[in-house]
């Protein structure tokens, strides 16, 4: 007799083991990459926690005793893209996440701040990539999982820089999907709406005088305007996507964007 032929997984899926894997995370102090740096090493990673906030890491390294895996906390402007490229070599996994806001029409927008933007979450990704290829090569095996945004894939007004930064990181991750696919190495983009984080909470004053709004007003006439589900995606939903794109399971997913978007893009 046939097998019956069945559409499910060979093994359930909350097999997601990542023991004997060490993984980068920038920003890893804030929201998200605080939550995906706690999700990695719960499911066995040895993850190296990067940013620039001391005191933020010292919170993530306390909070993750006990996990499967470890959390070692680097100090790292990440303008500084020698220490980025160096801080990468060994890792198996590379989340580009470490980002920045400012909402500004254009001809009000510093060309100081642009260059700031461009160079964590453009320059410092392609430095961290570069940093890291050469071990995952050598072992043809590796992840690169890059938070971009609905930013990536749709402008906002008053967003000049960061829309041309997460814009420019799909192009870099979609190149890097090419380059790695040969040494078994994935590139992908995780694309969310607006997230509960401070990153967002910061914006609310910024938005409310960009579009003359009241604060109050800002989440349901702004923010949430485009999204079908009203609501802010939680850090944990994005770093339970992350976790995935990192696991071996993930092997035939790359050069794409996956987004976390509550139907945004369905427009
Ligand atoms: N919050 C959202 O709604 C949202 C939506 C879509 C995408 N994203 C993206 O997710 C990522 C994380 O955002 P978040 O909301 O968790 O923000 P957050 O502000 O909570 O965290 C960002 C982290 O990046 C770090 N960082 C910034 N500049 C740095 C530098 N020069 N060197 C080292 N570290 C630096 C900060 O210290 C902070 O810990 C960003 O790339 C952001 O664009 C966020």
């Amino acid at each position: 007799m046939t097998a019956p032929i069945t559409s499910g997984p060979a093994e359930p899926s909350v097999l997601l083991d990542l023991g004997g894997r060490t993984a980068l995370v920038t920003g890893a102090a804030g929201g998200i990459g605080h939550a995906c740096a706690l999700r990695l090493a719960a499911a066995g990673a040895k993850v190296r926690a990067v940013d620039r906030d001391a005191e933020g890491l010292a919170a993530l390294v306390e909070r993750a005793g006990g996990l499967a895996g470890a959390v070692e906390a680097r100090v790292l402007d990440l303008t500084d893209l020698d220490a980025a490229e160096a801080v990468a070599a060994g890792a198996d996994i590379l989340v580009n996440n470490a980002g920045l806001q400012l909402v500004r029409p254009i001809e009000e927008f510093p060309p100081d701040v642009f260059h700031t933007v461009l160079t964590v979450m453009l320059e410092a990704p392609f430095r961290l990539i570069r940093g890291a290829l050469p071990h995952m090569y050598a072992q043809g095996w590796g992840r690169i999982v890059n938070i971009s945004s609905v930013h990536g894939l749709r402008a906002s007004a008053f967003k000049s820089a960061y829309v041309a930064a997460k814009h420019g990181l799909e192009g870099l991750s979609k190149t890097a999907a090419l380059e790695g696919a040969p040494h078994g190495v994935t590139s992908v983009c995780v694309n969310p709406g607006y997230v509960r984080t401070p990153l967002v909470e910061k914006q609310i004053a910024d938005q409310a005088a960009a579009h003359s709004l009241p604060e109050e007003r800002v989440l349901t006439d702004v923010l949430l305007k485009d999204s079908a589900i009203k609501r802010l995606v939680e850090p944990d939903e994005v770093a339970e996507a992350v976790l995935y794109l990192c696991s071996p399971q993930a092997a035939f997913i790359t050069g794409t964007s996956l987004a976390l978007d509550g139907g945004w893009t369905a427009h």
